[in-house]
């Protein structure tokens, strides 16, 4: 082969997936997309990977890091402000809205497996291009779903291979009554330590004071390990919510840890606040994370529509699940056909051919290779069997059928290979 380099390499913070990983990774997106999640009513919505601004600003908040600074902003040619989606759950309800959905049975419950865009710096698990497994439970606000949507995203993540542990909060609702009077104290508690917050979060106690406890900051964090915490100020109803919501998960043997400084990074969360942590992915440790958003419908001009939902970080699962044994893993290729000679080679093909309109994965040699390494291709494709054509069974209408992990061949007819191979496979 030519050694050619070329110059261009993927933007910063932007990955290739490559095999054998491409494998791991799409087995992860279909135990979501093709089991879990549908399993549990749980349809796949597509929406477009970029939205007009505004579903952002209005929908996740212009005061939220994500909006503020992380976003991929541009004019079209019409001059129109358009961004690459930087979550889903925005665009998921514009296109409910758009669509009229909620005049189905409710709640619609929605299922994406979708690139995300943010400006971020990068490091481990932290990219400008990340893949999320997200669902949405939209026009419900009983308890009972909230318990649900937590659950799924537990379990699956158990499937994966990823031990989460499970941190809770409620963030209550808007009002004066709930948060609306708690960050007012909040606010108070922060004026009077504002010398002792890191100068890069001072001027958060105005805009969104709820934001100091996302805050990386030394000695912001001090400030806030003493901060009042938004549990304690709950009106009635969101406390009897959040109770129910821990006694469904306790019955259904979900374990969780109450952390009262769990804010999460997007406006329009209300409400349960949930986060996924796993060890061994270093600072970024949520896989996932989610929450109740009872006022996003709204902020986009819709009717009053409660939701809750969480979205998975596709890398990080693949992360914190870590190495599976074999390169192949997930490889769909039952059958390599091995063909010594042009003769074969044509046979070989043929062959290949009528497995494949059988369904059954199949791959060969598409380079003249010698006997050796082809058996080598065929080992390396992860198929079971190696299908073997030589002048021989050219003649006689047969193949070797060679059982790959144990050895053993056979010589069998052509036309009876498929049956032995759905075989072994049922
Ligand atoms: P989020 O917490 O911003 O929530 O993102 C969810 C997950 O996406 C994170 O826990 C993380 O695993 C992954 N993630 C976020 N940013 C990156 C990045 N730069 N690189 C790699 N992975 C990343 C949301 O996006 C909400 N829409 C979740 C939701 C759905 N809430 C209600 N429904």
């Amino acid at each position: 082969m030519a050694e050619a380099t070329s110059a261009f390499r993927a933007p910063k913070g932007t990955n290739d997936l490559l095999p054998p990983d491409s494998w791991r990774w799409r087995e992860v997106m279909e135990l979501a997309m093709g089991k879990v999640f549908p399993a549990a009513g749980y349809a796949p919505i597509e929406t477009p990977i970029f939205e007009h601004t505004e579903v952002f600003e209005r929908g996740v908040g212009a005061g939220s890091e994500v909006v503020g600074k992380q976003m991929y902003t541009f004019p079209d040619r019409a001059g129109r402000s358009l961004t690459l989606r930087p979550e889903g759950t925005a665009p998921v309800m514009r296109a409910l809205l758009e669509h009229r959905l909620e005049r189905g049975p409710l709640p619609v419950k929605l299922a994406y497996a979708s690139p995300m865009f943010r400006q971020e710096r990068p490091q481990k698990g932290r990219y400008r291009q990340f893949w999320q497994l997200g669902i949405e439970a939209i026009g419900s606000d009983h308890p009972a779903t909230d318990a649900e949507v937590i659950e799924i995203g537990f379990r699956y993540l158990v499937r994966t291979g990823v031990t989460p542990t499970l941190l809770l909060n409620s963030i209550g609702h808007l009002e004066r009554s709930c948060r609306g009077g708690y960050l007012e104290t909040l606010a108070v508690y922060l004026r009077d330590r504002v010398d002792d917050l890191a100068p890069e979060d001072r001027g958060r106690i105005d805009t969104n004071p709820l934001r100091t406890f996302d805050s990386k900051e030394q000695a912001t964090r001090l400030v806030m390990d003493e901060a009042p915490v938004i549990s304690d100020h709950l009106c009635d109803a969101c406390a009897k919510h959040f109770d129910e919501v821990r006694s469904l998960l306790t019955d259904l043997g979900i374990e969780f840890t109450l952390d009262p400084r769990l804010v999460r990074g997007l406006d329009y969360y209300t409400r349960t606040a949930f986060e996924y942590v796993a060890g061994g992915l270093g600072s970024q440790n949520a896989v996932g994370g989610g929450g109740r958003y009872d006022g996003l419908s709204e902020s986009l001009g819709g009717p009053p529509l409660p939701g809750i939902g969480f979205a998975l970080g596709v890398d990080r699962i693949v992360l914190a699940s870590g190495d599976r044994e074999g390169g192949a893993v997930g490889s769909p290729v039952a059958v390599y056909v091995v063909a010594l000679g042009t003769e074969a080679g044509r046979a070989a093909l043929r062959l290949a051919t009528e497995l494949r309109r059988r369904d059954i994965g199949v791959d060969l040699d598409l380079m003249g290779r010698a006997m050796r390494g082809q058996m080598r291709d065929a080992v390396r494709s992860g198929a079971t069997w190696a299908a073997i054509i030589g002048q021989q069974e050219l003649e006689s209408k047969e193949v070797t059928l060679k059982h790959l992990a144990g050895g053993e061949q056979r010589r069998v007819a052509v036309d009876r290979v498929a049956e032995i191979v759905l075989e072994g496979e049922s």
